[in-house]
């Protein structure tokens, strides 16, 4: 199965606010990656509009012409932005307003009611709908049922223990990824992936429908230059 590439520009809207201005043009980016070879294009913004704003999102709506992903936290201003631009896809992250990234999934279980509703809302406005989500079986069975189309595997993890011990590291996402799979669910993921750990999991996890990569992405094309840092990513998902 082809995985799709998503490339999170969110670092590109940290360097440009850190002038004011418009450089880096955080639109022109996003329109190269997908020059370059990306399938998609990722953005989370924040409450703080620390990087991302949703200025940026609805410019970034009409000029996007592969996949728009929209990442965040389901509140009325999310929900709002979802109306107004309708992305391909809307994944939802359980984040409080101030942490500094994404790293925990959601307790479908405990928060079964508001995603039921949250999901029939956006699953209504014709947007596919994730949940960012770690391993635990139940969690995924339960995302399921409130109606999700995928998943996101939250791959923190995996990334933290690759380097010592990569057998340890992917089993759990093995396990996990065939419960989705029984549950009808599609699989995304993302998190701390980079050249050294993609390729791996890909292999792994064979029904991988799309990753979306951010940080290590932008630090390599500090060396690397975009266009050959997009190319990289996509021959590790080729492979
Ligand atoms: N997925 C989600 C839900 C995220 O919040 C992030 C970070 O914004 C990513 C994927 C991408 O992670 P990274 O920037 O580490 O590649």
């Amino acid at each position: 199965m082809g995985t799709k590439l998503s490339v999170n520009i969110n670092k590109i809207a940290t360097i440009r606010n850190a002038r004011g201005g418009n450089t880096p043009n955080v639109v022109q980016v996003a329109i190269d990656c997908e020059i370059f070879g990306a399938d998609g294009i990722t953005v989370h913004p924040r409450p703080d509009e620390r990087h991302i704003t949703s200025k940026d999102v609805i410019e970034l709506a009409d000029k996007i012409t592969t996949e728009f992903n929209i990442e965040g936290y389901p509140n009325e201003r999310f929900m709002e932005l979802l109306r107004k631009v309708r992305p391909a896809q809307a994944t939802l992250v359980p984040d409080p307003p101030n942490v500094l990234t994404s790293n925990a999934g959601w307790d479908t279980l405990k928060e079964a009611d508001f995603l039921k509703g949250i999901i029939s809302e956006i699953k209504a406005m014709g947007i596919r709908t994730s949940l960012f989500i770690e391993t635990d079986a139940a969690m995924i069975t339960k995302a399921a049922e409130l109606g999700a189309d995928r998943i996101e595997f939250y791959t923190g993890p995996y990334a933290d223990l690759f380097d010592t011990d990569k057998e340890k590291a992917i089993a759990p996402y093995r396990e996990a990824a065939n419960v989705a799979q029984e549950c009808g669910l599609e699989i995304n993921a993302g998190h701390d992936l980079n050249l050294k750990n993609l390729k791996y999991f890909k292999t792994n996890i064979p029904n991988l429908a799309e990753v979306s990569i951010g940080h290590a992405l932008i630090s390599d094309a500090l060396y690397l230059g975009l266009e050959n840092t997009v190319m990289m990513y996509q021959r590790e998902l080729d492979a």
